[in-house]
């Protein structure tokens, strides 16, 4: 059993309408803890040294306005293969193309509007966390 660290956001549409609890819910009831909790109003630079991977994208501005337009919730999750375990739980990118039960096909509104984010990678979660999160802010 390997116990690891990904990191997920709460995207402003599921803040907005008042979902923290249910997302957090399925995160939970799948299998992984939460270790670590912010509420936070992104700065745009923020959002930008975040996203900074897709700044080439053409959705990029449209993704910064969003992601710094109402509070997100900013967690690390913990559990077994936690990056994969969180990525089954959120489903695909596009809610359209999500499985039934996961948090996108639940609540996701759009593409663009799809409820959460999570680490793709063991790496890239390590970075994220440590993005905004200092370690003594996260209690396993
Ligand atoms: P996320 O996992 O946060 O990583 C990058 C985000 O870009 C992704 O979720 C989507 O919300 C967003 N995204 C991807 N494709 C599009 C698109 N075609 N239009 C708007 N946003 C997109």
């Amino acid at each position: 059993m390997t116990v690891t660290r990904t990191f997920s956001i709460i995207k402003p549409d599921a803040t907005r309408r008042n979902l923290t609890g249910a997302v957090t819910k399925i995160l939970e009831d799948g299998g992984l803890r939460v270790v670590a909790s912010k509420r936070i109003h992104m700065t745009r630079a923020q959002a930008e040294g975040f996203y900074g991977v897709h700044k080439e994208r053409p959705f990029f501005g449209e993704l910064v306005d969003f992601m710094i337009s109402e509070p997100v919730v900013v967690q690390v999750l913990e559990g077994e293969n936690a990056v994969l375990r969180n990525r089954e739980l959120m489903g695909a990118t596009n809610p359209s193309e999500a499985d039934e039960g996961t948090i996108r096909k639940t609540h996701a509104l759009s593409i663009g509007e799809n409820s959460v984010h999570g680490s793709d990678s063991d790496e890239n979660a390590a970075i994220e966390i440590a993005f905004f999160f200092n370690e003594d802010e996260i209690v396993g």
